[in-house]
């Protein structure tokens, strides 16, 4: 056997999405590797690997070998970069020094979505990396989208093939109001500024067809009247959300690193108790337009 071929191995979760990388270091991973990996991430969806330790210079590095990595939206919303000189990195935390936040979306549920579906071209894909996780709670969930579209009942599918859907830039996953949005519109779901993209998108690497949602709130079928709208929305993510068997719930450990596909993936978060300390870092993999 060549030298060069990958020993890596794969190890499906099971359920609808969500597998295993095992037998790989990420620190000195080669580039069969990480052709192994893109290939296994294509077809779960979404991979951890569990049980090495690193910090933010090795996943930084292994996050840029599957394209060049966005800023953090914190530092695009604020201006200020949670650690100037990583301006991509995120820190996701509910941990608090004299009563102030040092990181972002707190202890809270997080609703299904999407990141940063309201870009015009939204990220191909996310990396989160565990450091501290909760006793109890925290787990996320995530959401085969191609499943979710491939069982859609025939007259919703009618309803939205073609059309586009207006995606809210102004809150975050947590209900929040982002940073430096203060003032803007968020009444109108016509007006609320954000991307449209069209609602079934072709996965550019396995030219599937997914469901994208992006965020149930504020979100508009744009050309139909609002309370339409609504209606055809509710039914959709009653549909997507509504079946475990698209399911897989990742309950963390520390050191574990998760990397989902943004494209063909929703995620959510159960909430967790806020004596708890959860500390977790993300990168964003940037992605291209979709259509
Ligand atoms: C995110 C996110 C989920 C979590 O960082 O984009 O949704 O489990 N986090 O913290
Ligand atoms: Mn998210």
């Amino acid at each position: 056997m060549s030298a060069t071929l990958s020993k890596l191995d794969v190890v499906p979760s099971g359920a609808a999405l969500g597998a295993d990388i095992v037998n790989l270091d990420i620190g000195s991973a080669g580039d069969e590797d990480i052709a192994a990996v893109r290939a296994a991430w294509l077809e779960h969806l979404v991979l951890r690997i569990r049980g090495q330790k690193f910090g933010d210079a090795e996943h930084l590095a292994f996050a840029r070998r599957f394209g060049p990595l966005d800023i953090a939206p914190n530092t695009r919303f604020s201006g200020e970069a949670w650690k100037p000189e990583y301006p991509e990195m995120s820190r996701i935390s509910n941990i608090k020094i004299d009563g102030k936040a040092t990181g972002s979306l707190g202890n809270s549920e997080l609703v299904w979505h999407t990141d940063m579906s309201y870009l015009e071209e939204p990220p191909t894909g996310s990396l989160l990396h565990a450091y501290e996780v909760p006793e109890a709670g925290g787990d996320t969930k995530f959401l085969n989208m191609y499943d979710a579209l491939e069982a859609l009942p025939a007259e919703l599918r009618t309803v939205i093939e073609g059309r586009q859907i207006k995606h809210d830039q102004t809150h975050n996953s947590s209900g929040a109001l982002r940073k430096g949005l203060e003032g803007v519109e968020i009444n109108d779901v016509t007006k609320i500024p954000g991307a449209v993209h069209p609602i079934i998108r072709t996965h550019p690497e396995t030219g599937r067809k997914a469901l994208y949602l992006g965020r149930r709130a504020r979100s508009y079928l744009v050309g139909l009247p609002v309370g339409e709208s609504e209606e055809v929305l509710d039914a959709l993510w009653d549909h997507a959300t509504g079946n475990p068997a698209f399911q897989w719930a990742q309950q963390w450990q520390p050191d574990d690193l998760i990397m989902w596909d943004n494209r063909c993936v929703m995620h959510c978060r159960d909430g967790f108790d806020p004596n708890g300390r959860r500390l977790m870092h993300r990168t964003v993999i940037l992605g291209d337009r979709p259509y």
